[in-house]
């Protein structure tokens, strides 16, 4: 499990003292009562830009003699990619339910139309659109180009093309008779792979999770037409959880692990080659942005977060920036942002900033108090209701009596 990485002597009483001082922060921008979670949505993020325009099966892209050929380079075929995964998986009993919006798979395509919207795939430095002379046909429209020069876009590389060739090696188009190859980046084509063979050879770890991911699905290729949808609700699933939170079956808790643990890898795969290249083009509030959002995957993957169509959406509405951080931006206090996304952002700034002085100790604590299937759910309803602070100071008492209790 998840669990297994925790070094020994974690000191869990770290978890104290920050969520602490994280109520009083909170205490101190809510202008009403205890719930600092009022329900604000920034309209920048909207669920998918363009969904619609995206293939919806192999067929649709390009091909070239014998081989079909994506343009990881363009936005709708990234997106293709992710409709294509969705469609081949609605038939699993676990994913498809509920007219497939209970597919986890549904938090990468979400991620990157959020990345699209809020202008994170344009050229870093300067925010315009990135035109090569050497790509596609499609190219024409520039509002479709991803920039090479966007640290977001190359990050999310390895949650694009690396898992569709995972589900590629695990036989969910193995029907299709043509070999599937991406084009190459017009920059720095050495920090990519394009094909399942040379991917396989440059990150072979990296395939084999997404691989086993797959691998325990069930799917059926020949299905006619199955649903996916983005006009998702406006539902409330945030508010009042069930208390205690749900757990898991053992297939769902298998599921959901696999993903995550291929989903980890991946950036962690990707994160040191990006590193010194394309982060430092980008503002530096943003820079410590984008390391907070790859650092909170320690702690997200801990709880096994369920990342289905209406809990990424409600998510990101809540959560996320709508545009990039600029220079002078400091969280929490960024004025044309929610007080929720200025919250999030100073959270997850705060956990990075502990993490990196202390050697990941808060985090070790956090994994360390994720001890049993009880615990990782609470920590899933925490982490939804990361705003309601006596909320959050409540389940952190469970957890250590759970941790206590149960796991010693
Ligand atoms: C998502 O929301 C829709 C609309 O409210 C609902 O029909 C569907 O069951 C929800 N899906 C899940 C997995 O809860
Ligand atoms: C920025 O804009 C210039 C042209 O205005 C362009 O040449 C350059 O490639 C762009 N991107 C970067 C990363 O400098
Ligand atoms: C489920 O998907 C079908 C097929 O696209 C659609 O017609 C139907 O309205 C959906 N049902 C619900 C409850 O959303
Ligand atoms: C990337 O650089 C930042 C500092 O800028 C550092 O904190 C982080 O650990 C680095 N990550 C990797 C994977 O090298």
């Amino acid at each position: 499990m998840a669990l297994s990485s925790v070094p020994s002597g974690v000191n869990v009483v770290w978890l104290i003292p920050v969520f602490a001082s994280l109520v009083l922060q909170c205490l101190a921008t809510a202008d009403r009562g205890s719930d600092c979670s009022a329900s604000e949505e920034d309209p920048r993020v909207a669920p998918i830009p363009h969904w619609d325009e995206a293939p919806s099966s192999l067929a649709d892209y390009p091909r070239h003699g014998d081989r079909t050929v994506v343009d990881p380079w363009v936005y709708t075929d990234r997106l293709g990619l992710y409709k294509i995964l969705l469609r081949a998986t609605s038939g699993d009993p676990t994913l498809g339910k509920a007219n497939n919006t209970a597919n986890i798979l549904w938090g990468l395509p979400l991620q990157h139309g959020w990345q699209f919207s809020s202008g994170r795939l344009l050229d870093f430095p300067n925010g315009t659109r990135w035109h090569s002379g050497t790509s596609t046909m499609r190219m024409h429209n520039s509002w479709n180009c991803i920039s090479p020069f966007s640290w977001w876009a190359s990050m999310n590389y390895y949650l694009s093309v690396l898992p569709f060739l995972g589900a590629v090696k695990a036989g969910l188009f193995s029907e299709w008779p043509y070999e599937i190859e991406f084009t190459f980046s017009s920059h720095h084509p050495q920090d990519y792979c394009t094909s399942l063979a040379t991917c396989n050879a440059r990150f072979p770890s990296v395939i084999k999770d997404w691989a086993d991911f797959f691998k325990i699905l069930t799917y059926r290729s020949a299905s006619p037409d199955p649903y996916y949808q983005t006009t998702a609700n406006q539902g409330d699933s945030f508010n009042l959880p069930p208390s205690p939170p749900p757990t898991f079956s053992p297939r769902e808790r298998d599921i959901i692990t696999k993903l995550w643990v291929a989903h980890t890898n991946s950036l962690e795969t990707a994160q040191p080659l990006f590193n010194a290249s394309l982060l430092p083009l980008m503002p530096e509030p943003e820079q410590i942005f984008g390391l907070s959002w790859a650092h909170l995957i320690g702690y997200i993957a801990t709880v096994d977060f369920v990342t289905d169509l209406n809990t990424t959406i409600l998510f990101q509405r809540k959560y996320l920036p709508g545009r990039v951080l600029q220079p002078g931006d400091r969280p929490p206090k960024i004025p044309d942002f929610s007080r929720d996304v200025n919250l999030a952002l100073y959270i997850l700034e705060t956990a990075l900033k502990i993490d990196q002085q202390t050697g990941d100790a808060l985090k070790h604590a956090w994994q360390a108090v994720m001890c049993s299937p009880e615990s990782q759910a609470r920590g899933r309803s925490m982490i939804g209701n990361l705003l309601r602070p006596f909320e959050a100071l409540w389940n952190l008492v469970v957890l250590l009596w759970l941790y206590v209790t149960v796991c010693h």
